[in-house]
Protein backbone atom coordinates (compact mmCIF):
# COMPACT_ATOMS: atom_id res chain seq x y z
CA UNK A 1 0.00 0.00 0.00
CA UNK A 2 1.55 3.61 -1.08
CA UNK A 3 1.75 6.30 1.68
CA UNK A 4 1.13 9.85 0.39
CA UNK A 5 2.67 12.58 2.39
CA UNK A 6 0.04 14.20 4.45
CA UNK A 7 -1.13 17.86 3.80
CA UNK A 8 1.47 20.71 4.22
CA UNK A 9 4.36 17.80 4.10
CA UNK A 10 6.85 17.98 0.56
CA UNK A 11 9.65 16.15 -0.07
CA UNK A 12 12.05 17.77 2.10
CA UNK A 13 10.66 19.69 3.94
CA UNK A 14 10.36 18.69 7.27
CA UNK A 15 13.06 19.17 10.50
CA UNK A 16 13.18 17.22 13.30
CA UNK A 17 14.53 18.05 16.48
CA UNK A 18 15.21 14.66 19.04
CA UNK A 19 16.02 14.97 22.21
CA UNK A 20 17.60 12.24 24.07
CA UNK A 21 21.14 10.04 23.77
CA UNK A 22 20.27 6.50 23.88
CA UNK A 23 19.66 3.81 21.62
CA UNK A 24 15.95 4.73 21.11
CA UNK A 25 16.56 8.49 19.85
CA UNK A 26 19.34 6.76 17.65
CA UNK A 27 16.72 4.42 16.43
CA UNK A 28 14.18 7.19 15.93
CA UNK A 29 16.81 9.48 14.09
CA UNK A 30 17.57 6.76 11.66
CA UNK A 31 14.00 5.94 10.87
CA UNK A 32 12.84 9.66 10.81
CA UNK A 33 16.03 10.00 7.81
CA UNK A 34 14.89 7.19 5.90
CA UNK A 35 11.53 9.24 4.89
CA UNK A 36 11.55 11.09 1.86
CA UNK A 37 9.90 14.41 3.62
CA UNK A 38 12.67 14.41 5.89
CA UNK A 39 15.59 17.35 5.49
CA UNK A 40 17.00 17.41 8.67
CA UNK A 41 17.47 16.15 12.69
CA UNK A 42 18.80 18.16 15.03
CA UNK A 43 19.79 15.66 18.21
CA UNK A 44 20.01 17.27 21.52
CA UNK A 45 22.01 15.69 22.92
CA UNK A 46 22.53 12.83 20.86
CA UNK A 47 25.17 10.03 21.05
CA UNK A 48 28.00 8.47 18.88
CA UNK A 49 25.96 7.33 16.16
CA UNK A 50 23.77 10.34 15.69
CA UNK A 51 27.42 12.32 15.32
CA UNK A 52 27.63 10.23 12.38
CA UNK A 53 24.61 10.65 10.22
CA UNK A 54 24.48 12.52 7.09
CA UNK A 55 21.60 15.40 7.74
CA UNK A 56 21.88 14.91 11.54
CA UNK A 57 23.87 16.93 13.85
CA UNK A 58 23.68 16.62 17.53
CA UNK A 59 24.08 19.88 19.81
CA UNK A 60 25.20 19.23 23.36
CA UNK A 61 22.54 20.99 25.85
CA UNK A 62 21.13 19.11 28.44
CA UNK A 63 17.80 17.67 28.26
CA UNK A 64 16.34 19.78 30.69
CA UNK A 65 17.29 22.73 29.13
CA UNK A 66 13.83 23.84 27.85
CA UNK A 67 15.08 27.12 26.38
CA UNK A 68 18.21 25.95 24.90
CA UNK A 69 16.55 23.79 23.20
CA UNK A 70 13.47 25.97 22.08
CA UNK A 71 15.75 28.39 21.03
CA UNK A 72 17.57 26.12 18.83
CA UNK A 73 14.29 24.61 17.52
CA UNK A 74 13.64 28.23 16.04
CA UNK A 75 16.62 28.83 14.99
CA UNK A 76 16.45 25.75 12.66
CA UNK A 77 12.93 26.16 11.64
CA UNK A 78 12.06 22.79 13.22
CA UNK A 79 8.63 21.65 12.41
CA UNK A 80 8.51 18.91 15.32
CA UNK A 81 10.19 18.02 18.26
CA UNK A 82 10.23 14.65 19.29
CA UNK A 83 11.09 14.41 22.94
CA UNK A 84 12.39 10.53 24.06
CA UNK A 85 13.18 10.28 27.54
CA UNK A 86 10.80 10.37 30.57
CA UNK A 87 12.64 13.24 32.59
CA UNK A 88 11.81 16.42 30.71
CA UNK A 89 8.24 14.75 29.90
CA UNK A 90 7.66 14.55 33.64
CA UNK A 91 9.35 18.38 34.28
CA UNK A 92 6.95 19.26 31.55
CA UNK A 93 8.86 19.99 27.92
CA UNK A 94 6.06 20.09 26.08
CA UNK A 95 4.15 22.36 27.96
CA UNK A 96 7.23 24.75 27.39
CA UNK A 97 7.91 24.36 24.25
CA UNK A 98 4.29 24.60 23.06
CA UNK A 99 3.96 27.53 24.99
CA UNK A 100 7.01 28.83 22.67
CA UNK A 101 4.68 27.71 19.77
CA UNK A 102 6.07 24.56 18.72
CA UNK A 103 4.94 21.01 17.54
CA UNK A 104 6.15 18.28 20.30
CA UNK A 105 5.34 14.82 20.17
CA UNK A 106 4.72 13.67 24.17
CA UNK A 107 2.72 14.39 26.89
CA UNK A 108 2.23 17.33 28.75
CA UNK A 109 3.01 17.35 32.66
CA UNK A 110 0.00 16.82 33.17
CA UNK A 111 -0.40 13.24 31.24
CA UNK A 112 3.51 12.12 32.05
CA UNK A 113 2.17 11.70 35.90
CA UNK A 114 1.38 8.18 34.45
CA UNK A 115 4.98 7.45 34.52
CA UNK A 116 6.49 9.92 37.11
CA UNK A 117 3.87 8.63 39.73
CA UNK A 118 2.85 5.22 39.93
CA UNK A 119 0.51 5.76 42.90
CA UNK A 120 -1.34 8.30 40.24
CA UNK A 121 -1.08 5.96 37.43
CA UNK A 122 -2.58 2.82 40.19
CA UNK A 123 -5.74 5.00 40.79
CA UNK A 124 -6.11 6.08 37.22
CA UNK A 125 -6.15 2.06 36.48
CA UNK A 126 -8.55 1.62 39.47
CA UNK A 127 -10.98 4.49 38.31
CA UNK A 128 -10.94 2.99 34.53
CA UNK A 129 -11.09 -0.35 35.70
CA UNK A 130 -8.06 -1.25 33.56
CA UNK A 131 -6.65 -4.95 35.55
CA UNK A 132 -3.61 -4.51 37.23
CA UNK A 133 -1.70 -5.74 40.22
CA UNK A 134 -3.71 -5.57 43.89
CA UNK A 135 -1.95 -2.61 45.69
CA UNK A 136 -1.96 -0.23 48.58
CA UNK A 137 -0.18 3.18 48.81
CA UNK A 138 1.81 4.52 51.60
CA UNK A 139 3.54 7.69 52.86
CA UNK A 140 5.33 6.40 55.99
CA UNK A 141 7.30 2.58 56.91
CA UNK A 142 5.55 1.84 59.77
CA UNK A 143 2.11 1.35 57.58
CA UNK A 144 3.78 -0.30 54.63
CA UNK A 145 5.81 -2.66 56.96
CA UNK A 146 2.77 -4.07 58.71
CA UNK A 147 0.95 -4.27 55.90
CA UNK A 148 4.10 -6.50 54.36
CA UNK A 149 4.07 -8.19 57.34
CA UNK A 150 0.31 -9.14 56.84
CA UNK A 151 0.65 -10.22 53.20
CA UNK A 152 3.45 -11.96 53.05
CA UNK A 153 6.14 -12.68 50.51
CA UNK A 154 6.79 -12.46 47.71
CA UNK A 155 5.93 -9.13 47.42
CA UNK A 156 6.97 -5.64 45.18
CA UNK A 157 7.67 -2.68 46.84
CA UNK A 158 7.85 0.37 44.71
CA UNK A 159 8.84 3.89 45.11
CA UNK A 160 6.26 6.14 43.56
CA UNK A 161 8.47 8.71 41.14
CA UNK A 162 11.13 8.48 38.41
CA UNK A 163 13.79 6.32 39.80
CA UNK A 164 15.76 5.48 36.47
CA UNK A 165 14.48 1.91 36.38
CA UNK A 166 15.94 1.10 40.16
CA UNK A 167 13.06 1.67 42.54
CA UNK A 168 11.11 -1.55 42.33
CA UNK A 169 12.13 -4.75 44.32
CA UNK A 170 10.63 -7.85 44.08
CA UNK A 171 10.98 -8.98 47.73
CA UNK A 172 11.62 -12.74 48.61
CA UNK A 173 11.31 -12.17 51.95
CA UNK A 174 9.95 -9.38 54.49
CA UNK A 175 13.09 -8.40 55.71
CA UNK A 176 14.05 -7.43 51.93
CA UNK A 177 10.77 -5.46 51.17
CA UNK A 178 11.06 -4.01 55.26
CA UNK A 179 14.79 -2.67 53.74
CA UNK A 180 13.30 -1.69 50.44
CA UNK A 181 10.77 0.38 52.25
CA UNK A 182 13.28 2.28 54.57
CA UNK A 183 15.69 2.87 51.57
CA UNK A 184 12.44 4.33 49.87
CA UNK A 185 11.54 6.86 53.00
CA UNK A 186 15.07 7.27 53.73
CA UNK A 187 15.47 9.32 50.31
CA UNK A 188 17.49 6.96 48.50
CA UNK A 189 15.42 8.01 45.24
CA UNK A 190 15.03 11.43 46.02
CA UNK A 191 11.61 12.98 45.55
CA UNK A 192 10.46 9.48 43.93
CA UNK A 193 10.20 8.41 47.68
CA UNK A 194 7.15 10.22 49.04
CA UNK A 195 4.90 7.45 48.69
CA UNK A 196 5.16 3.50 48.72
CA UNK A 197 3.56 1.54 46.49
CA UNK A 198 3.20 -2.23 47.68
CA UNK A 199 1.60 -4.86 45.08
CA UNK A 200 0.99 -8.35 44.49
CA UNK A 201 3.85 -10.25 43.35
CA UNK A 202 2.61 -11.83 39.39
CA UNK A 203 3.93 -14.31 37.28
CA UNK A 204 4.23 -14.69 33.68
CA UNK A 205 5.42 -13.35 30.53
CA UNK A 206 6.30 -9.25 30.64
CA UNK A 207 4.75 -8.10 27.13
CA UNK A 208 5.53 -4.17 26.35
CA UNK A 209 2.66 -3.05 24.13
CA UNK A 210 3.49 0.60 22.81
CA UNK A 211 0.86 2.85 21.82
CA UNK A 212 0.32 6.01 19.75
CA UNK A 213 -2.46 8.18 21.10
CA UNK A 214 -3.57 11.43 19.71
CA UNK A 215 -5.54 12.11 23.04
CA UNK A 216 -8.67 10.42 20.94
CA UNK A 217 -7.55 7.79 18.64
CA UNK A 218 -4.70 4.75 20.31
CA UNK A 219 -3.52 2.64 18.05
CA UNK A 220 -0.73 0.05 19.11
CA UNK A 221 2.35 -0.61 17.88
CA UNK A 222 4.27 -4.31 17.24
CA UNK A 223 4.34 -6.04 20.76
CA UNK A 224 7.92 -6.42 21.90
CA UNK A 225 9.22 -8.30 24.54
CA UNK A 226 12.44 -6.83 26.46
CA UNK A 227 14.66 -8.78 28.93
CA UNK A 228 14.99 -6.75 32.32
CA UNK A 229 18.05 -8.52 33.92
CA UNK A 230 21.50 -8.80 33.72
CA UNK A 231 21.75 -12.22 33.51
CA UNK A 232 21.24 -15.23 31.38
CA UNK A 233 18.12 -16.68 32.88
CA UNK A 234 16.56 -13.80 33.71
CA UNK A 235 18.83 -13.67 36.84
CA UNK A 236 20.65 -10.69 38.74
CA UNK A 237 19.85 -7.04 38.76
CA UNK A 238 17.43 -5.05 36.82
CA UNK A 239 18.68 -3.20 34.17
CA UNK A 240 17.23 -0.58 31.29
CA UNK A 241 16.84 -3.64 29.20
CA UNK A 242 19.76 -6.35 27.68
CA UNK A 243 17.44 -7.20 25.06
CA UNK A 244 14.35 -7.22 22.80
CA UNK A 245 12.73 -8.59 19.83
CA UNK A 246 9.18 -8.03 17.82
CA UNK A 247 6.64 -9.23 17.10
CA UNK A 248 6.38 -11.03 20.46
CA UNK A 249 4.24 -14.25 19.40
CA UNK A 250 2.89 -14.09 22.89
CA UNK A 251 1.03 -11.36 22.45
CA UNK A 252 -1.49 -13.00 19.85
CA UNK A 253 -4.19 -10.67 17.83
CA UNK A 254 -6.82 -12.19 20.14
CA UNK A 255 -4.82 -11.06 23.25
CA UNK A 256 -3.90 -7.60 21.33
CA UNK A 257 -7.36 -7.13 20.79
CA UNK A 258 -8.34 -7.01 24.37
CA UNK A 259 -5.78 -5.25 25.15
CA UNK A 260 -6.64 -2.55 23.11
CA UNK A 261 -10.54 -2.41 24.31
CA UNK A 262 -9.53 -3.29 28.00
CA UNK A 263 -5.92 -1.57 28.77
CA UNK A 264 -5.63 1.75 26.13
CA UNK A 265 -8.87 2.66 25.58
CA UNK A 266 -9.66 2.59 28.72
CA UNK A 267 -6.53 4.75 29.67
CA UNK A 268 -7.30 7.33 26.98
CA UNK A 269 -11.06 7.16 28.55
CA UNK A 270 -9.67 7.87 31.80
CA UNK A 271 -7.31 10.03 31.22
CA UNK A 272 -9.78 12.63 28.96
CA UNK A 273 -11.91 12.09 31.72
CA UNK A 274 -9.37 14.23 34.19
CA UNK A 275 -9.20 16.71 31.45
CA UNK A 276 -5.98 15.12 29.93
CA UNK A 277 -5.61 15.45 26.16
CA UNK A 278 -3.27 12.60 25.82
CA UNK A 279 -0.72 12.93 22.34
CA UNK A 280 2.34 10.88 21.98
CA UNK A 281 3.53 6.85 23.09
CA UNK A 282 1.81 5.30 25.69
CA UNK A 283 3.34 1.94 26.74
CA UNK A 284 1.94 -0.55 28.59
CA UNK A 285 4.00 -2.91 30.64
CA UNK A 286 1.96 -6.07 30.86
CA UNK A 287 2.28 -9.48 32.84
CA UNK A 288 0.65 -12.23 30.75
CA UNK A 289 -0.44 -14.28 33.07
CA UNK A 290 0.28 -18.58 33.00
CA UNK A 291 -3.62 -18.82 32.33
CA UNK A 292 -2.95 -16.25 29.15
CA UNK A 293 -4.90 -13.43 30.89
CA UNK A 294 -2.94 -9.94 31.70
CA UNK A 295 -2.81 -7.23 34.01
CA UNK A 296 -0.56 -4.10 34.15
CA UNK A 297 2.68 -3.65 35.72
CA UNK A 298 3.35 -0.36 34.97
CA UNK A 299 2.49 2.67 31.83
CA UNK A 300 5.48 4.71 30.52
CA UNK A 301 4.83 7.83 28.95
CA UNK A 302 7.03 7.68 25.98
CA UNK A 303 9.17 5.31 23.56
CA UNK A 304 10.75 2.16 25.31
CA UNK A 305 14.10 1.38 25.06
CA UNK A 306 15.14 -1.05 23.73
CA UNK A 307 11.45 -1.89 22.53
CA UNK A 308 11.77 1.06 19.97
CA UNK A 309 14.93 -0.75 17.95
CA UNK A 310 13.22 -3.76 17.05
CA UNK A 311 10.02 -1.51 16.70
CA UNK A 312 10.88 0.81 14.05
CA UNK A 313 13.09 -1.23 11.95
CA UNK A 314 9.74 -3.28 10.83
CA UNK A 315 7.58 -0.28 10.60
CA UNK A 316 6.61 0.38 6.51
CA UNK A 317 4.48 3.58 7.35
CA UNK A 318 6.75 6.90 7.63
CA UNK A 319 6.88 7.52 11.10
CA UNK A 320 6.80 11.68 11.36
CA UNK A 321 3.43 10.90 9.67
CA UNK A 322 2.30 9.04 12.18
CA UNK A 323 4.13 11.46 14.97
CA UNK A 324 2.00 14.84 13.05
CA UNK A 325 -0.73 12.72 13.06
CA UNK A 326 -1.16 12.78 16.82
CA UNK A 327 0.28 15.75 17.35
CA UNK A 328 -2.40 17.30 15.59
CA UNK A 329 -5.40 15.18 16.66
CA UNK A 330 -6.29 13.25 13.19
CA UNK A 331 -4.56 10.05 14.11
CA UNK A 332 -8.28 8.45 13.75
CA UNK A 333 -8.29 9.79 9.95
CA UNK A 334 -4.82 8.03 9.19
CA UNK A 335 -5.15 4.53 6.94
CA UNK A 336 -4.12 1.55 9.67
CA UNK A 337 -0.54 1.61 10.88
CA UNK A 338 1.11 -0.50 7.94
CA UNK A 339 4.70 -2.99 9.08
CA UNK A 340 6.93 -5.15 7.33
CA UNK A 341 6.57 -8.82 7.52
CA UNK A 342 8.90 -10.70 10.07
CA UNK A 343 10.76 -9.87 13.29
CA UNK A 344 13.65 -7.93 14.71
CA UNK A 345 15.68 -8.62 17.64
CA UNK A 346 18.64 -6.79 19.37
CA UNK A 347 21.37 -7.33 21.49
CA UNK A 348 22.40 -5.11 23.80
CA UNK A 349 26.49 -4.55 24.48
CA UNK A 350 26.73 -3.13 27.58
CA UNK A 351 29.96 -1.66 30.08
CA UNK A 352 31.50 -4.56 31.94
CA UNK A 353 30.02 -3.66 35.81
CA UNK A 354 26.81 -2.12 34.68
CA UNK A 355 24.30 -1.93 35.95
CA UNK A 356 26.43 -0.99 38.87
CA UNK A 357 29.55 0.91 38.54
CA UNK A 358 31.22 0.84 35.26
CA UNK A 359 34.01 3.00 33.83
CA UNK A 360 33.91 4.45 30.33
CA UNK A 361 35.76 5.95 27.52
CA UNK A 362 36.70 2.65 26.14
CA UNK A 363 37.65 2.26 22.49
CA UNK A 364 35.01 0.43 20.73
CA UNK A 365 35.81 -1.47 17.10
CA UNK A 366 34.44 -3.65 14.68
CA UNK A 367 30.94 -1.62 13.81
CA UNK A 368 31.52 -1.76 9.96
CA UNK A 369 32.42 -5.58 10.50
CA UNK A 370 28.66 -5.99 12.56
CA UNK A 371 27.66 -3.71 9.99
CA UNK A 372 28.91 -5.87 6.75
CA UNK A 373 27.45 -9.00 8.44
CA UNK A 374 23.76 -7.35 7.60
CA UNK A 375 23.00 -5.80 11.61
CA UNK A 376 21.84 -2.37 12.22
CA UNK A 377 23.81 -0.90 15.28
CA UNK A 378 22.10 1.77 17.12
CA UNK A 379 24.35 3.84 19.16
CA UNK A 380 22.97 4.39 22.99
CA UNK A 381 26.43 5.21 25.46
CA UNK A 382 29.09 6.30 22.60
CA UNK A 383 30.53 9.38 22.05
CA UNK A 384 33.61 10.61 19.76
CA UNK A 385 36.83 11.51 21.59
CA UNK A 386 39.36 12.99 19.30
CA UNK A 387 37.47 11.01 16.00
CA UNK A 388 37.65 7.86 18.17
CA UNK A 389 34.58 6.29 18.89
CA UNK A 390 34.70 5.24 22.89
CA UNK A 391 32.25 4.04 25.28
CA UNK A 392 29.63 6.81 27.40
CA UNK A 393 27.53 4.95 29.28
CA UNK A 394 26.28 1.63 30.56
CA UNK A 395 24.66 0.33 27.95
CA UNK A 396 26.74 1.09 24.80
CA UNK A 397 25.26 -0.49 21.98
CA UNK A 398 22.63 -2.11 20.74
CA UNK A 399 23.60 -4.74 17.25
CA UNK A 400 19.66 -5.16 15.45
CA UNK A 401 19.13 -8.11 13.56
CA UNK A 402 15.89 -8.14 10.95
CA UNK A 403 15.00 -11.22 9.51
CA UNK A 404 11.91 -13.46 8.33
CA UNK A 405 11.41 -15.27 11.03
CA UNK A 406 13.37 -15.05 15.16
CA UNK A 407 15.94 -17.21 14.40
CA UNK A 408 16.87 -15.25 11.29
CA UNK A 409 17.08 -12.51 13.00
CA UNK A 410 18.56 -13.14 16.56
CA UNK A 411 21.12 -15.31 14.15
CA UNK A 412 22.10 -11.48 12.42
CA UNK A 413 22.19 -9.79 15.99
CA UNK A 414 24.57 -12.01 17.55
CA UNK A 415 26.58 -12.72 14.29
CA UNK A 416 27.13 -8.82 14.15
CA UNK A 417 27.75 -8.52 18.08
CA UNK A 418 30.56 -11.34 17.61
CA UNK A 419 32.33 -8.32 15.21
CA UNK A 420 32.10 -6.20 17.99
CA UNK A 421 34.70 -5.30 20.98
CA UNK A 422 35.38 -2.74 23.64
CA UNK A 423 37.39 -3.92 27.16
CA UNK A 424 34.83 -4.91 29.39
CA UNK A 425 32.06 -5.56 27.23
CA UNK A 426 29.28 -7.70 28.36
CA UNK A 427 26.38 -8.87 26.56
CA UNK A 428 23.03 -11.71 27.27
CA UNK A 429 23.89 -14.78 24.87
CA UNK A 430 20.23 -15.74 25.69
CA UNK A 431 18.06 -13.14 24.26
CA UNK A 432 14.56 -14.84 23.32
CA UNK A 433 15.01 -17.85 24.92
CA UNK A 434 11.68 -17.65 25.69
CA UNK A 435 10.66 -18.04 22.02
N1 LIG B 1 3.49 -6.84 40.53
C1 LIG B 1 4.62 -7.35 40.06
N2 LIG B 1 4.85 -8.69 40.10
C2 LIG B 1 6.01 -9.22 39.64
N3 LIG B 1 7.02 -8.50 39.13
C3 LIG B 1 6.87 -7.16 39.05
C4 LIG B 1 5.67 -6.51 39.50
N4 LIG B 1 5.80 -5.19 39.30
C5 LIG B 1 7.01 -5.00 38.75
N5 LIG B 1 7.67 -6.17 38.60
C6 LIG B 1 9.00 -6.38 38.00
O1 LIG B 1 9.79 -5.23 38.24
C7 LIG B 1 10.15 -4.59 37.00
C8 LIG B 1 10.10 -3.09 37.17
O2 LIG B 1 8.81 -2.68 37.58
P1 LIG B 1 8.04 -1.51 36.85
O3 LIG B 1 6.72 -1.35 37.52
O4 LIG B 1 8.04 -1.77 35.39
O5 LIG B 1 8.90 -0.24 37.24
P2 LIG B 1 10.09 0.56 36.52
O6 LIG B 1 10.13 0.16 35.09
O7 LIG B 1 9.68 1.96 36.73
O8 LIG B 1 11.30 0.20 37.29
C9 LIG B 1 9.13 -5.13 36.01
O9 LIG B 1 9.62 -5.08 34.70
C10 LIG B 1 8.91 -6.54 36.52
O10 LIG B 1 9.96 -7.39 36.11
MG1 LIG C 1 9.17 -0.96 33.71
Amino acid sequence: MAFSPCKGLTRKSVKVLVVGNGGREHALVWKLLQSEQIEQVVCVPGNGGTANMENCRNFPLAVDDFEGISKLAQEHGVTLVVVGPEVPLAKGITNYLMQQGLMVFGPTKAAAQIEASKAWAKALMLEAGIPTARAAVFTEAGAAKSYVKAQGTPIVVKADGLAAGKGVTVAETVAAAQAAIDAIFQGQFGSAGKFVVIEEYLTGQEVSVLALSDGLTIRPLLPAQDHKRIGEGDTGENTGGMGAYAPTPIATPALMERIQKEVLEKAIAALTAKGIDYRGVLYAGLMITPEGDFKVLEFNCRFGDPETQVILPLLATPLEELLLACVQQRLGQMPPIAWKSGVAATVVAASGGYPGEYEQGKVITGIEQAVAQGATVFHAGTKFNQQQLVTNGGRVLNVTGVGENFHSSIAQAYAGIQCINFEGMYYRRDIGHRV
